[in-house]
């Protein structure tokens, strides 16, 4: 592709593409995952016994899950959004009290707080990510805190020294949502390992998945792991001695034996996903250095090893001459995938946030007498504001290659070359 100063050549005013081709497929699913769930059918037909949950392929699942981890208690549950519901429910958080929540993260990562009839508390991120910061979670802070979230979104690592040093310092425990961020380290410790409850996602367009659906609440505490199964099973009695019957009033979450059998195969090919997602980002952000003067690798604090759900890339919009959303629409109608900003995710501006709707026809749980904090409090977040703005999403995955790659950066230099002042 020559280079190009005059934008009329841009796919975006109707110039040829960079890539033609449809970008590929993940693959995610096989064989293998095909051959596990024929398995579990053979067996229920050979036998005539039904397959279910909480059997041996869901409790294999989580140990193994669990053992991926470096060892600690995994509890599979339906889905990513059940996964922080659980998470939080776990700690057993007193109603109308506040729980800090990320501003940029999937509406599943939020709304289960005030399902809990807790009152969400939107903090900013970190200038330059769409991760919640430590100063930005000490500026929401108030005696009504009772636990703070924490998104490592797009697979990248929040900055967690600072947040669990803060957090301990008041005795607030910290969720990690690590829906996005399967495989994803910090400082050499995996993501969901750091706080004091990890929430992940299992559907299928995650790094793993136990097929279409699917949750797992990680925690190295055993007394919240059996919380955990009480929350997501009806109250069950699980982990009590001698109490007949259901504790507490809970919905039932659980997983199911198909899912963690399709999920057992897939936890084997999360190191193999994970490494080439990172070789993938890598091999961008080097050939950024090289051929790009104004889009750069978005920030990431130290001892961040992120697993790349997608790839964020931040536009330094005072060198252009459209906005960050045109500059990068203009990349995407090359043939890339690229989402031009993550301002669907931004949760501050979500319409039952912002109305405080959550249940009937009132505000319940913020109009409630026994909340003491300001119910009428808006989120106004400049920082998200200001990345969501300037940053842009690639849609990158293990199943790039080289000529992926390469037309990334060829879409990236070609507007680049239009728009740049
Ligand atoms: C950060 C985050 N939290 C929670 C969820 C909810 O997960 P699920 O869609 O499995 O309910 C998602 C889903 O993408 C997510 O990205």
């Amino acid at each position: 592709m020559s280079a190009v100063n005059d934008a009329s050549q841009l796919a975006v005013n109707g110039g040829p593409k960079v890539r033609q081709q449809p970008w590929p497929g993940r693959a995610l699913f096989g064989e293998e995952e095909k051959a596990a769930v024929v398995a579990l059918f053979d067996e229920a037909i050979r036998t005539g016994s039904a397959f279910g949950y909480n059997g041996p392929q869901e409790e294999a699942y989580c140990r193994e899950f669990a053992e991926y981890l470096g060892g600690g208690y995994a509890d599979a549950v339906n889905s990513g959004s059940s996964a922080v519901y659980v998470a939080l429910r776990s700690l057993k958080l007193e109603p109308f009290t506040e729980v800090i929540c990320p501003a940029i993260t999937d509406p599943g990562g939020i709304m289960p707080v005030a399902m809990l009839n807790c009152i969400p508390i939107v903090a900013d991120v970190r200038p330059g990510s769409y991760n919640i910061g430590a100063e930005q979670i000490a500026a929401c802070l108030s005696e009504r805190t009772s636990a703070i979230i924490v998104a490592h979104i797009a697979g990248e690592p929040a900055d967690m020294d600072p947040i669990l040093e803060l957090a301990r310092s008041r005795g607030i425990p910290v969720i990690e949502d690590c829906a996005q961020a399967h495989g994803a380290r910090y400082k050499g410790r995996p993501v969901g390992t750091l706080g004091d409850v990890g929430a992940f996602s299992t559907m299928s367009g995650k790094h793993h998945a136990t097929a279409a659906q699917g949750g797992v609440v990680f925690t190295r505490n055993e007394a919240t792991y059996w919380e955990a199964r009480r929350c997501s099973d009806r109250g069950k009695p699980f982990g009590l001695e001698g109490v007949p019957s259901n504790v507490i009033a809970a919905p039932n979450m659980n997983l199911n034996d198909l899912s963690a059998a399709v999920g057992r195969v897939q936890l084997k090919k999360l190191d193999r996903i994970v490494a080439r997602r990172r070789d993938v980002a890598r091999a961008i952000h080097e050939g950024l250095k090289k051929r790009s003067r104004v889009v750069t690798p978005g920030w990431q604090p130290e001892g961040a090893e992120a697993s790349y759900w997608f790839l964020r890339l931040h536009v330094d919009t005072s060198q252009i001459t459209v906005s960050g959303d045109q500059f990068a629409s203009a990349i995407g109608a090359e043939g890339i995938p690229v989402a031009p900003s993550y301002r669907a995710a931004f949760q501050a501006r979500a319409k039952w946030l912002v109305e405080k709707r959550a249940f009937g026809s009132g505000h319940y749980p913020w109009s409630a007498p026994e909340y003491k904090g300001d119910p009428e409090r808006q989120f106004p977040c400049p920082n998200a504001v200001s990345v969501l703005d300037t940053d842009f999403n690639i849609h990158i995955h293990e199943s790039c290659g080289e000529q992926e790659i390469a037309d990334i950066l060829t879409a990236i230099e070609k507007v680049e070359q239009a728009y740049c002042k």
